[in-house]
C-alpha cells in the first residue's frame, strides 16, 4: 500500500429530469468543473477525517461525514487498509443540489484505491459511492454520482449502462444561482414519494411528463435548438412545482431569469433551496441575466454550453 493517494470530483448540474429519474425516467446532467472537491490520503496512527468545504459551511452539520465514514469503514474492509488521514477540500457549496455528497464519496474512493493501486472501473466506483449516497439521500437514482465523477454530458437512466451523448450546442449560455438556502435532497426525494402513494394518477402523470421532456431536450440538443430547449426547461420547473420541490426563493429566481430574457428557467437538482438554472442564448444576455440574479442570489455562475466555465 502506498502512504498516499489522491482523488477528485467535479460539482454537477441536472439539466433536465430530476426526481423523475428516480423512477426510471431519463434525465441529463453535466459535470460542473467550476465547483470541485478534492480528497487526498496519507498515512496515519489512527483514521481520521479533515474537511474543509466551501466557505466552512457544514461546520453546523457535526454529522454530515457519517455517511463517509461508513463508506471508508467498508472500503478498508474490503482492501485491507490500514489507517489513513483522509483531507478533503471542497468549492462546491455543499447542500445545494450541485452533487457535493456525491462528489465526496467518489474523491474519497478514488483516493483509497490510488494509496492501494487498485483500478476502479466506472461500475465499481459507482457501487462503492452509492452506499455513501443511500446513507445521505436516502433512495438515490445514481445520476449524482455519474454526472460528478465524469468528465461529459450524461443521458442516465437508473441502472442502465450510460449512454454517450454528445453535447451537439454551438452556443448557449447557462447561468446557475444559488439561493444560499440548504437543499433538502432526502426529504424532497421522500415528499414526492409520499405524494405518489396519495396522489398516484396525477404524480405519475407527472414524472412521465418529465421524462417525456427529458426526451425532447435531448432532441433539442441534438437539434442545436435552444429554443426548444428552453420551452421544456419552463415545462419542467411547473412540474417540479407541482411535485411541491421548488420553493419561493427558486421561484422568485426563476421569474428574475425570464424577466431578462432567458429562455428557459428551473431549479436543478433536489430543491426545496439550492440551486437554479437559466438558459440564455447569447452572452450579452446571460450577464443580464447572471447580474439580475447575483442581487437575490448567494452566488452565480455561468457554464458556457459550447464548452468553458467561469465563476462570476
Ligand atoms: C438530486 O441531485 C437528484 C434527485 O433526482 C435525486 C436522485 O436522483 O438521486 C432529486
Amino acid at each position: 500500500m502506498n502512504a498516499t493517494g489522491f482523488g477528485a470530483a467535479n460539482g454537477k448540474i441536472i439539466l433536465m429530469g430530476e426526481h423523475a429519474v428516480v423512477y426510471g425516467e431519463p434525465a441529463i446532467a453535466l459535470p460542473f468543473s467550476a465547483v470541485q472537491l478534492s480528497a487526498e490520503v496519507t498515512a496515519s496512527q489512527a483514521w481520521q477525517i479533515d474537511s474543509v468545504y466551501h466557505q466552512g459551511l457544514l461546520a453546523d452539520a457535526p454529522h454530515h461525514l457519517e455517511n463517509i465514514k461508513q463508506l471508508v469503514q467498508e472500503l478498508a474492509a474490503a482492501w485491507h487498509l490500514t489507517p489513513l488521514t483522509i483531507k478533503i477540500t471542497s468549492t462546491i457549496p455543499p447542500e445545494r443540489g450541485m452533487g457535493s455528497s456525491a462528489a465526496t464519496a467518489v474523491a474519497v474512493t478514488r483516493a483509497l484505491a490510488d494509496a492501494v493501486g487498485h483500478a476502479l472501473t466506472t461500475t465499481e466506483l459507482q457501487k462503492w459511492v452509492a452506499i455513501a449516497e443511500k446513507i445521505a439521500h436516502g433512495n438515490p437514482s445514481g445520476i449524482d454520482a455519474a454526472a460528478t465523477s465524469g468528465l461529459n454530458p450524461i443521458y442516465f437512466i437508473k441502472g442502465e449502462p450510460l449512454t454517450a451523448f454528445p453535447m451537439n450546442l454551438s452556443h448557449g449560455i447557462l447561468v446557475v444561482a444559488d439561493t444560499g438556502i440548504k437543499g433538502q435532497t432526502r426529504g424532497a426525494v421522500k415528499d414526492v414519494a409520499h405524494l405518489f402513494e396519495t396522489t398516484k394518477k396525477a404524480t405519475a402523470q407527472a414524472i412521465t411528463t418529465l421524462g417525456h421532456l427529458a426526451k425532447a431536450s435531448r432532441e433539442a440538443i441534438l437539434a442545436d435548438d435552444l429554443d426548444a430547449l428552453g420551452a421544456t426547461m419552463d415545462q419542467a420547473q411547473t412540474l417540479l412545482k407541482q411535485l411541491t420541490v421548488s420553493n419561493q426563493s427558486l421561484d422568485e429566481l426563476v421569474a428574475t431569469a425570464k424577466v431578462q430574457g432567458a429562455l428557459g428557467a428551473k431549479l436543478t437538482g433536489g430543491g426545496r433551496g439550492g440551486c437554479m438554472i437559466a438558459l440564455a442564448p447569447d452572452q450579452q444576455t446571460a450577464d443580464k441575466i447572471q447580474q439580475a440574479l447575483a442581487t437575490k442570489a448567494a452566488a452565480t455562475w455561468q457554464f458556457n454550453l459550447g464548452g468553458d466555465t467561469h465563476e462570476g
